[in-house]
Parts: structure tokens; C-alpha cells; sequence
């Protein structure tokens, strides 16, 4: 009898039955990766998108910055949703208040190092204490498991470079029922510092049967096809390569499925895109929105002629129209007299 046809090719990558459209994840990025940004990261291209870490913590679930980490309207799916925290009974509820809130994918953060996280044994510490991390692993499988709603790991290599256990972790996530596994090539102890490893990586993916995410310093189609192919990772998650320019997921997306070079967006096209992006985010956050935009514009003309004159400019301004106004006056500018020379691939 012959196999049952399928319209997918056999590298598909799922996440539970989710497939996704292509390998390159944006990473999530707290302060960064809001619903706005998710957004048009989506619509940009990116495979897929996971939110800022949301908190377990009952006491803050109902906080306004809580809120708005959890609002998923209109997003493109499936939605993923990353839970921080340190009690397995806090995280099984947490997650459960995700799904309520649209998230249809669940991400247990095991790789944050910031000390405001890892001082209460959250994220990355959490790698120092295997037990604890199973159990929270188990109790958020669990949970979502009656629901059909996926679990996924983003861990470090590991506490520090005596102890490399994120192998074990990912082992153990894996029989305990989670789907797919994100590795950042970096112990917690690295923090952002040195360069990524990516063989901690290749042993996972050697070791596992899910499919696994290589992550850390990718910041080009070139950077992502090496690290794919030494590691023989599903796919590769891209963070601070895409600050200003959520377009650079597609990007990369793209010169991977074509196998092409593709073209640096025009400056046209970049102009469209921050506008976008800064109408939505002016949007999204109301009056704060004036002071969290300032971020984004620096990042997206850092590298632009003039861009550090103009952000110091864009950064005195006080209101929302004015600040679309003067991107918009910036890219006039560019496009008509300037030659400025878009960052390089
Ligand atoms: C500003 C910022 C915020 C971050 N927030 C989170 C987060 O909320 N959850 C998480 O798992 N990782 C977080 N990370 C880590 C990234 O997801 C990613 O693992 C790391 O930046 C390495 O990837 P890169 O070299 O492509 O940037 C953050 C990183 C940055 C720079």
C-alpha cells in the first residue's frame, strides 16, 4: 500500500501539530518583542514569534505590565507565550492564564540571566537545580496537556562551564513531554560576554528526537546557515540581530528557503516599516508609548547616515506626532540628498 500522501515537505518543523512556515525564530526579548513588534515581526516574515517573559507570580498576574504581556490581540498564530518563574503550582496556573489569554504555546524560560530573575532562582538559575526544573517542566506539561496546547524549553548551555548540564535538561524535558527545546550557546555565568558555542548544541540535537533551536550571536544569513550546519539544529532563533528591524527574521528567512542572496530592504521599505512599527507601538502603549518608541528608532537608524544625530534629536521629543513626523522628515531627508549606506548583511 503506498505511504500516505503529504503536502508538506519532510523537513516541516512543528511544535506539537503547529507547522510553521519556516526556521528562524524570533527571540523573545523583554522590553523588545511586544505585541506590536510580534506583530509585524510575523507579518515580516519571521517563523515564529514568542512573547516577552510574562511572570508566574500570582501577586503580579494582575499588574498592568502583566497585562499587556499577555495581550495576544490579533496576533498571527500560533501564539507563544513565555512563562518565568520558580514554583511548579505558579507556572501550571500561569500557563493556564496564558491559554485564556490566547497563547496556544507555552515557553518555560530557563535561560534568562538577569539578576532581578535569577536572584529569586528563576530563569537560567533555574538550571542550578535540576530537580526543580523537572518538576516545573512536569507541572506545566501537565497542565497544558488536557488542553492540546504544546510546552517548549529555552535553556543556556548551562550554570557555568564546570557544569554544562543543558543536555541533561533537554533529555529529560523531552521525556517529560516537551516539544521542542531552544538552546542560547552561552552559560548563565557568560551572561552576554565571550562568543556562543554551538557543540553543546550539536549534543542536543545529536540527543534528542524533538526539534531544537540554536540560538545566540546569529546576525546574518551567512551566520545562520553556519550554525545550522554545525549543529544540525531545526532552526535558528535570532535576538539582538533584529532590535530595530523586526524585517530581519524574513530576511534571513527567506535567504534560507531560496538559498539565495537576497537584496538589503530599500530605504523606502525601511522607512514604511519603522513607521508601521512606530504607529502600532504609539498605539499599543498609550502616553508611555513616547519614551519606550525612542529605543526602537535608535536601534533602526543606528546604522543609518546621520542616525546618531537624529536619535539625539528624536530623543528631546515630547509627543506622538511629532515623533512620526520627524522619521518620516529623517527618510526624506536619506532618500533625497544623503547617500547613506544601509547596514550591511
Ligand atoms: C533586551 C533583551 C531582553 C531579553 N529578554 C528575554 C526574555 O524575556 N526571555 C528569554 O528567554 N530571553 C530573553 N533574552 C535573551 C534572548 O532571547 C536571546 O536568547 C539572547 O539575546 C541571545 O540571542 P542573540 O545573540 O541572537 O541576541 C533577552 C535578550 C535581550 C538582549
Amino acid at each position: 500500500m503506498p505511504a500516505p500522501c503529504s503536502s508538506q515537505p519532510a523537513t516541516a518543523l512543528r511544535i506539537g501539530t503547529y507547522q510553521l512556515p519556516n526556521r528562524v525564530f524570533a527571540a523573545p526579548m523583554a522590553g523588545v518583542t511586544d505585541l506590536p513588534w510580534r506583530r509585524l515581526a510575523r507579518k515580516l516574515g519571521a517563523g515564529h514569534c514568542v512573547s516577552e517573559m510574562v511572570t508566574s507570580r500570582p501577586d503580579l498576574l494582575d499588574s498592568r505590565k502583566t497585562a499587556r504581556r499577555m495581550d495576544h490581540a490579533d496576533e498571527p498564530g500560533p501564539v507563544a507565550a513565555q512563562l518565568v518563574g520558580v514554583d511548579p503550582r505558579d507556572m501550571a496556573e500561569a500557563a493556564r492564564a496564558n491559554v485564556e489569554a490566547g497563547a496556544r504555546i507555552i515557553d518555560i524560560n530557563m535561560g534568562c540571566p538577569a539578576k532581578k530573575v535569577c536572584s529569586r532562582w528563576a530563569g537560567s538559575a533555574l538550571m542550578q537545580d535540576e530537580a526543580l526544573a523537572l518538576r516545573i517542566v512536569e507541572a506545566v506539561v501537565t497542565a497544558m496537556e488536557p488542553l492540546g496546547v504544546p510546552v517548549t524549553l529555552k535553556m543556556r548551555t548551562g550554570w557555568c562551564a564546570q557544569v554544562r548540564n543543558a543536555p541533561l535538561i533537554a533529555r529529560a524535558a523531552q521525556d517529560a513531554g516537551v516539544a521542542l527545546v531552544t538552546v542560547h550557546g552561552r552559560t548563565r555565568e557568560q551572561g552576554y560576554g565571550g562568543q556562543a558555542e554551538y557543540d553543546t548544541i550539536a549534543a542536543i540535537k545529536a540527543a534528542l528526537r524533538i526539534p531544537v533551536v540554536a540560538n545566540g550571536d546569529i546576525d546574518s544569513v551567512a551566520s545562520a546557515r553556519a550554525v545550522l550546519a554545525a549543529t544540525g539544529a531545526d532552526a535558528v532563533m535570532i535576538g539582538r540581530a533584529a532590535l530595530g528591524r523586526p524585517w530581519f527574521l524574513g530576511h534571513v528567512a527567506h535567504a534560507l528557503d531560496t538559498g539565495e542572496d537576497v537584496p538589503w530592504p530599500s530605504l523606502a521599505q525601511q522607512r514604511e516599516w519603522l513607521l508601521e512599527h512606530l504607529r502600532a507601538h504609539l498605539a499599543f502603549h498609550g502616553d508611555a508609548g513616547v519614551k519606550t518608541a525612542r529605543k526602537h528608532v535608535g536601534w533602526a537608524v543606528a546604522a543609518l547616515s546621520g542616525g546618531t544625530a537624529f536619535r539625539a534629536c528624536f530623543n528631546q521629543i515630547l509627543d506622538a506626532t511629532a515623533q512620526l513626523d520627524a522619521v518620516d522628515a529623517y527618510f526624506d531627508a536619506l532618500q533625497r540628498g544623503a547617500l547613506p549606506l544601509p547596514m550591511a548583511a
